[in-house]
């Protein structure tokens, strides 16, 4: 197995830093190759603009259809066509992050802005009216898996149905499913860990411990079951759930999940 791990931490001495070496190590003493994408250390320029497109950029810019056409031409910057490369390279994708203001820290969402251009994440397919492209469960990215290992400062509670948070897998919801199962990866459910500010050595070791477990069971691991888009359960050109499909009292995020 091929794993990517999207890392993004400042520090290396951080709990994320430490599970980000557990999963390097697990993986590769169980035989995988394993590639990180470190992007503190990387110094990743993290704004999408211009310069990320060479000359086919227009004026005024269109970061969308000027991203297509660097990428249709092969004038997109190296360091995003290398980023491009990796997740292509990998069966598995781990994005290990910290959870800064209920999403991802600014320097992996501009890996996202910059890495997932349209033709490669996006635009793909037939746009017309009984379709809309190959997204969701569709796309570039297809046959590939996701994780987000994310460590979180609030309790588990905060994070529950009733919490005042949100839950836990509403407030991942724009990654999971708009970011990941977009452009056609299978998300697995994710490993967050809470309490984050408050790990003590003892508190690490069980999370270690279920970290690797999770790290070994990759490969057989049931992805959430987000709707396909093209499936069927959805209504044209409307795009939104076709009445009856949903669970008895379900509504919001949940009902994009079978
Ligand atoms: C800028 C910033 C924003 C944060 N936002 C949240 C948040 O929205 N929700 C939360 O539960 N914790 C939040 N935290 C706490 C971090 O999630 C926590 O410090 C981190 O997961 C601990 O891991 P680390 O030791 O590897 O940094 C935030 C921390 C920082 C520095």
């Amino acid at each position: 197995m091929k794993t990517l791990i999207v890392y993004a931490h400042p520090e290396p001495r951080s709990l994320n830093g430490s599970l980000k070496d557990l999963a390097v190590a697990t993986l590769e003493k169980a035989g995988h190759q394993v590639r990180v994408s470190d992007l503190y250390a990387m110094n990743w320029k993290a704004v999408a603009d211009a310069a990320d497109f060479g000359p086919s950029a227009s004026s005024p810019l269109n970061v969308g259809a000027d991203s297509g056409r660097a990428f249709d031409t092969g004038t997109l910057t190296p360091d995003i066509v290398a980023e491009q490369e990796k997740l292509l390279w990998a069966d598995v994708v781990i994005f290990q992050f910290p959870l800064w203001w209920y999403t991802m820290p600014a320097i992996l969402k501009g890996w996202v802005d910059r890495v997932f251009t349209a033709h490669f994440a996006h635009g793909i397919g037939e746009f017309s009216d009984v379709k809309y492209g190959d997204r969701f469960g569709e796309g570039t990215l297809a046959g590939r898996r996701a994780l987000l290992s994310v460590t979180v400062g609030g309790p588990e509670s905060h994070y529950a149905e009733r919490g005042i948070n949100g839950p836990i897998d509403d407030v991942l919801f724009p990654i999971n499913h708009g970011i990941l199962y977009f452009p056609g990866m299978e998300v697995l459910p994710p490993f967050v860990v809470h309490g984050a500010g408050r790990i003590t050595d003892e508190d690490y070791s069980v999370i270690a411990k279920a970290w690797e477990q999770r790290l070994l069971t990759l490969e057989s691991t049931e992805p959430i079951a987000f709707r396909p888009q093209n499936l069927g359960d959805y209504e044209m050109p409307s795009l939104t759930l076709k009445k009856g499909l949903e669970p008895e009292g379900r509504t919001g995020f949940g009902l994009h999940v079978r």
